[in-house]
């Protein structure tokens, strides 16, 4: 195990209850998203296992070291992008990377080399001489992630990597995870882009008011939804009036959506009139569906 979590509680000095009993093992080249809801916990779990704040409870193992106590020599094992940082504006972006791979425990020439090897991965060369307080947001994010990736790291720990990046980037980033991953490097990655992630990664913990509501392969959960099977048809009031209770479906530009499973279709189809279907289409569920699935349910 990379990372072990037991019976994790954390609460803040205002008394609030961030974590609320987390149990959670991430295994060696592990790729595992952490999700939730806003304020579900999610930062507050990257921070202990970072060993940036104390749980108030529990017992956290990282690379075997206790993070609260031996954080220094985590950090050099451990890549880490907070989701609230601090970059040091003053600095061009190399200078920045450079300082950052010193700081890390690399040699002078390691830093350098790492510098450039994560300025060519995040496609900064073009702004490597610019100050860092001249960058646009989008470009700060991806030199916060720059520097996550710095040195030779065991674990990742990114707390929400796409966030403010543009799809380019955000593809990028995703093939950038990927291809850690199969160098055996351990991810733990919080996200609202499920889909972009959940196409590699193989796990998903879900937190919900500080407690893991789920925690399952990808392929399990994307399982269990089978198949989602969509039936357009006019919202008018008759058709509204007949469909069968307990059915999902929204209504959506004057039209009805229905998602179904092969139970529900049956019932759908000797309900509806037949002829009114504009179009049927099969899907397979991604990781939002079954993420949406799982949070509206009660508790
Ligand atoms: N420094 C703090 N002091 C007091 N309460 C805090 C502090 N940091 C976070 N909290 C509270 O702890 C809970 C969990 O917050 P956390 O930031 O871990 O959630 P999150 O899942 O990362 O949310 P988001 O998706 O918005 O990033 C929330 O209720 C939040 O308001
Ligand atoms: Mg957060």
């Amino acid at each position: 195990m990379i990372v072990s979590v037991r019976g994790l509680v954390k609460i803040y000095e205002d008394g609030t209850i961030a974590l609320n009993g987390v149990d959670l093992s991430v295994e060696r080249s592990e790729v595992c998203i952490v999700a939730g809801p806003n304020g579900a916990g999610k930062t507050t779990l990257l921070r202990i296992i970072s060993g940036e704040l104390k749980p108030t409870e529990g017992e956290v193992s990282v690379l075997s070291l206790n993070p609260a106590r031996d954080r220094a020599r985590l950090l050099r094992r451990v890549g880490v992008l907070p989701q609230e940082y601090e970059l040091y504006e003053d600095l061009t972006v190399w200078e920045h990377l450079y300082y950052l791979a010193i700081l890390k425990g690399l040699s002078l020439q390691e830093a350098r080399r790492e510098a450039r090897r994560v300025i060519e991965l995040l496609e900064l060369e073009e702004v490597t001489g610019r100050l860092v307080r001249s960058l646009s947001g989008g470009l700060k994010r991806r030199v916060a992630l720059a520097q996550a990736l710095i040195g030779d790291n065991e674990l990742l720990l990114l707390d929400e990597p796409m966030v403010g990046l543009d799809p380019e980037s955000r593809r990028r980033v995703a093939r950038i995870l990927e291809d850690l991953r199969g160098e055996g490097v351990t991810v733990i990655v919080t996200t609202h882009y499920l889909d972009e992630i959940g196409k590699f990664a193989d796990s998903v913990v879900v937190l919900k008011r500080g407690k893991v509501v789920r925690r399952a392969p990808v392929d399990v959960i994307l399982g269990e939804l089978g198949y989602n099977i969509k039936l357009e048809v006019p919202a008018t009031r008759s058709i509204l009036g007949r469909i069968p209770e307990g059915v999902k479906y929204a209504v959506a530009e004057g039209k009805l959506v229905f998602w179904l499973n092969e139970a529900d279709l049956v019932r759908v189809l000797s309900a509806l009139d037949v002829e009114a279907i504009r179009s049927a289409r099969i899907e397979r569920p991604t990781l939002d569906d079954a993420y949406l699935e799982l949070i509206s349910r009660g508790g």
